[in-house]
C-alpha cells in the first residue's frame, strides 16, 4: 500500500518550529548556496487534484531540509493560462489557483526561512501571457493606441501588409509575429513574440513596463523573497527599428538579444535589491556563448550570478569538461562573481538519460525520439558529475527529480503533451515534458505518493487523481521511501555530498587547484586537504595519495583491502 504523503505524523513531512539558521544572516550566502529547482506542478500535490501546489511544497520542507539546501527556486507560480507551464504570466501578484493563494505562498516563504532556506521567485520579463489585462486592453484598444505601445504590433509588410514586419527566428522554432483582427473583422497589425503567440513581447522603451516590473520585484522582496530568476535576461532590449538580423553580428549588435541597454534595467533591478535587508540576489538565465559579453551582466552593479549552461552542454569528456570549467572560472573571476554549476533544469533533458547517449553534449536543436540511451551508464556518470560539481567553486543548482536520478521521459502519450516547443517542431522535437514528470515519493503504483490518494477516496470514492503527465509504471525504483534507506542510491549520494559540502569551510567560496593528472582524468584540492577526482577514463585509476575517501559516486575497486582504485565515470573526494 501506498504511504500516506500527506500523514502529518512522519518526521520528513514536519516543519520543525526551529528559529532562522545561521547561514540565513549570510550576507554571501548566494555565493556557495546550493539551490534546488522546484517546478511545482510536479513537485507534490497536496490536494489529490493530480497537479502540484503549495501546500506539496509545504508538506515536504522537511525532505528539502533534509536534503542540504540553502535556497528553493520556484519556476513561475503565478496565475497564468499554462500556455508555457506558466512562462506565460497573466497577474505577477496572484498565485495560480491551481497551486493555491498568496497567503499561502507567505506562508511557505516563513516556514522555509525558518528552516534556513531561502526562496527564490522567477520573473519573466521578456513577455507576458496574451491574456493578461495589459494585452487585452492593446488588442481592444486598436492600432495607433497608447495601450499597444507597451508591445510590438507594427504592420505587415507587403502591399497588403499580410506579411511579417521582419523574418526574426523563435527560440521555439516558428513564426516570431503573429498578426491581429481589427474589431470589424478585417486583418490588423501584426504583433511580435520571440517565443509562443501567447507570449507577445514587452515594450523595454516603455516607462509602464519598466514602472510594473519594479514594483513586481517590490511586491515580492516585500514578501520575504531571498532573489528572483530572470528569465531570458538577454532579450528584453530590442531595436525599435526591428531591422532583420545582420549575417554577421558585432558584439551589440544584435537587434534583439544582449543590447547594450538591457544593462540599465539590471542596474536599476539590482539598487531595488540592494535597499532590502539581507542579501536580495539577482540571477540571470542569460544563453550567451561570448564569455565577456556574459560577464556583463556579472558586474557588481548588476546580477548576482548567471546560470552557466557552458558545463551542461558538454558532452562526458574529460578534456570538455575540464575546459568548460576552466573558463567559467576565467571567465568569471574579473567581475569577482562566483560561477554557477548546473546539470540540468526544466528545459533539459535529465542527466542519467544524456549521460547515458553516444552523443552526450546536450542542444536543444537536437532532441529527437527514439535516441537510443544506455541508463546504466547514464547515471552512472549522473553519480559522478553530481559529485564532480558539487565540489566546484560557486553556487550549485539541483533540478528536482535529479537527486532522485529520473530519466526523461521519452514515451509519453502523444495527447498528454503539452510543451509548445514540441507543437511548434511540428513534433520533432520530442519537447520539455519528459523531464517536467511528477515527483515519484512512496508505494509501488502511480502516483507513487506524488497525490495524496487517502484525500480523494474521501471526496467520494472516486479513483485517486491521476498525475498531470502520466508517469512510467517503473518508478516504485525511484521513489523517496525507496531510495531513502538505501545507501547506494541516488538520494543518499546527494544528501551525504550535501553535508560534507556544508561542514566542509573549504567547499563554500573560494578557488580551485588543478591536480596533475592523465588526461582522462579531472582532479583538483579546494585547499584545507580536500580533492575531488574523477575519472573518466575506461579502466580504473589510481587514487591520489589520501587519508580518507569522504565519499565516492561508486564503490572503490579492490576496496576494502586497502589499495581501492577509482572505477571508470566515477567521482571520489578525499581528504589529503
Ligand atoms: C526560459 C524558460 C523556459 C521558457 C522560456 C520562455 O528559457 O526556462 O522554460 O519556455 O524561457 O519564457
Amino acid at each position: 500500500m501506498d504511504v500516506p504523503v500527506l500523514a502529518p505524523e512522519t518526521d520528513a513531512m514536519r516543519v520543525a518550529p526551529s528559529s532562522v539558521t545561521p547561514s540565513t544572516a549570510d550576507p554571501l550566502w548566494w555565493r556557495s548556496a546550493v539551490i534546488y529547482q522546484v517546478y511545482i506542478r510536479s513537485f507534490a500535490d497536496g490536494n489529490g487534484d493530480g497537479t502540484g501546489d503549495l501546500a506539496g511544497v509545504r508538506s515536504r520542507l522537511g525532505y528539502l531540509r533534509d536534503l542540504g539546501v540553502d535556497a528553493l527556486w520556484f519556476t513561475p507560480w503565478y496565475a497564468s493560462p499554462l500556455a508555457d507551464g506558466g512562462y506565460d504570466v497573466s497577474d505577477y501578484r496572484a498565485i495560480h489557483p491551481a497551486f493555491g493563494e498568496l497567503a499561502e505562498a507567505e506562508a511557505l516563504i516563513r516556514e522555509a526561512l525558518e528552516l534556513g532556506i531561502r526562496t527564490i521567485i522567477d520573473v519573466v520579463p521578456n513577455h507576458i501571457s496574451d491574456q493578461h489585462e495589459w494585452f487585452q486592453a492593446a488588442l481592444a484598444a486598436g492600432p495607433g493606441s497608447p495601450e499597444r505601445e507597451r508591445f510590438w504590433f507594427h504592420p505587415g509588410a507587403g502591399p497588403n501588409g499580410d506579411e511579417m514586419p521582419n523574418h526574426w527566428v523563435s527560440n521555439f522554432q516558428g513564426d516570431t509575429w503573429t498578426r491581429t483582427t481589427n474589431a470589424d473583422g478585417t486583418p490588423g497589425e501584426w504583433y511580435l513574440h520571440l517565443f509562443a503567440p501567447e507570449q507577445p513581447d514587452l515594450n523595454w522603451n516603455h516607462p509602464d513596463v519598466r514602472r510594473e516590473h519594479e514594483d513586481v520585484l517590490r511586491f515580492w522582496f516585500d514578501r520575504g523573497v531571498g532573489g528572483v530568476r530572470i528569465d531570458s535576461a538577454a532579450l528584453l532590449v530590442k531595436d525599435p527599428a526591428l531591422p532583420e538580423v545582420p549575417e554577421l553580428v558585432e558584439a551589440g549588435g544584435h537587434p534583439n538579444t544582449d543590447r547594450d541597454d538591457v544593462h540599465d534595467i539590471y542596474r536599476s533591478w539590482r539598487a531595488i535589491a540592494d535597499s532590502y535587508p539581507g542579501t536580495r540576489v539577482l540571477v540571470g538565465e542569460v544563453w550567451m556563448p561570448d564569455p565577456v559579453r556574459f560577464a556583463n551582466y556579472l558586474r557588481p552593479d548588476e546580477m548576482h550570478t548567471a546560470f552557466n549552461f557552458d558545463f551542461m552542454t558538454r558532452p562526458w569528456r574529460a578534456f570538455e569538461l575540464r575546459e568548460s570549467i576552466e573558463s567559467m572560472l576565467e571567465v568569471h573571476a574579473p567581475v569577482n562573481a562566483p560561477s554557477t554549476w548546473v546539470l540540468s533544469n526544466h528545459d533539459i533533458t535529465r542527466p542519467v538519460t544524456r549521460y547515458g547517449r553516444v552523443d552526450s553534449a546536450f542542444a536543444f536543436a537536437n532532441k529527437r525520439f527514439g535516441t537510443p540511451t544506455d541508463l546504466e551508464l547514464g547515471t552512472r556518470r549522473a553519480r559522478a558529475a553530481a559529485l564532480l560539481s558539487a565540489a566546484l567553486p560557486g553556487s550549485l543548482y539541483i533540478y528536482q527529480g535529479d537527486e532522485l536520478g529520473l530519466p526523461e521521459v521519452e514515451d509519453l502519450p502523444d495527447g498528454a503533451r503539452q510543451d509548445p516547443m514540441h507543437f511548434r517542431s511540428q513534433g520533432v522535437d520530442p519537447g520539455r515534458d519528459g523531464c517536467r514528470v511528477p515527483l515519484p515519493w512512496s508505494g509501488q503504483h502511480p502516483p507513487f505518493g506524488f497525490s495524496p490518494p487517502e484525500l480523494t477516496w474521501k471526496a467520494g470514492g472516486a479513483a485517486p487523481a491521476q498525475p498531470w503527465l502520466p508517469q512510467p509504471q517503473d518508478w516504485a525504483k525511484y521513489t523517496v521511501e525507496a531510495q531513502e534507506h538505501d545507501a547506494g542510491s541516488m538520494l543518499c549520494l546527494y544528501r551525504a555530498a550535501l553535508r560534507i559540502r556544508r561542514e566542509l569551510d573549504v567547499l563554500s567560496d573560494g578557488g580551485l587547484e588543478w591536480l596533475a593528472s592523465e588526461p582522462d582524468v579531472i582532479a583538483f584540492s579546494r585547499g584545507g586537504g580536500f580533492v575531488s577526482v574523477t575519472n573518466l577514463a575506461d579502466r580504473p585509476i589510481v587514487l591520489p595519495e589520501h587519508h580518507e575517501v569522504l565519499l565516492s559516486s561508486s564503490e572503490l575497486v579492490d576496496a576494502p583491502s586497502g589499495d581501492g582504485r577509482l572505477a571508470p565515470d566515477s567521482t571520489a573526494w578525499l581528504r589529503t
